[in-house]
């Protein structure tokens, strides 16, 4: 099997937020589509290591930010490198809370989402979920393949100094 012809899936970047015990949570996904119109319902894989996941077993309600094409990319290794275990996420953000649950400033568009189902993958949990309200600004969506082309070095460095200074790029 060729598996570079799974590279050819074409994928938006999102970051997800949740309501944990002593601060937000969330992650950086890219396994996240919508599957139908009316009802707009979307699907979203999430690695059973991560806590995000868990959050949303328990809790059920999420927000999905859409990362916009001129996203910063320490965005991306701030929500994707560390886990909201240990680490306050949103707080090297800027961002605001909607209904009690954080979204980012300047994202192209956000989703608030409810599980209404779950599957064992072993690995992941599928989360089929509805889609509670939608907002959309006039950003264009990144596209994962153009991180994977020409961000991800970025992101890394913008971590690698984050991890020296504590001091986030964006505050
Ligand atoms: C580019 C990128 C894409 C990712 N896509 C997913 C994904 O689709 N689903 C997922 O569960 N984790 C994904 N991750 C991994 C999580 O973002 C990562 O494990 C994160 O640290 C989990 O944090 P948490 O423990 O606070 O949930 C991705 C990470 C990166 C950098």
């Amino acid at each position: 099997m060729d598996k570079d012809a799974l590279n050819k899936i074409t994928y938006g970047l999102f970051v997800a937020g949740v309501q944990d015990t002593n601060w937000f949570g969330g992650c950086i996904v890219d396994a996240f589509m919508q599957v139908t119109f009316e009802p707009a319902t979307i699907v979203y894989s999430s690695m059973n290591k991560n806590r995000t996941g868990e959050i949303i077993l328990e809790k059920g309600e999420f927000t999905i930010s859409v990362l916009p094409s001129d996203v910063h990319p320490f965005v991306i290794s701030n929500f994707g490198y560390q886990s909201s275990r240990k680490t306050d996420k949103w707080a090297n953000v800027p961002h605001d809370i909607v209904n009690g649950l954080p979204v980012l400033k300047d994202m192209a568009a956000y989703y608030r989402c409810k599980m209404v189902d779950a599957r064992d993958l072993k690995t992941h949990t599928l989360f089929y979920c509805e889609v509670l309200d939608a907002w959309s600004g006039t950003k264009t969506p990144l596209v994962y393949a153009d991180y994977q082309k020409s961000m991800k070095p970025a992101a890394t460095a913008a971590f690698m100094e984050f991890q020296k200074t504590k001091i986030s790029p964006l505050l």
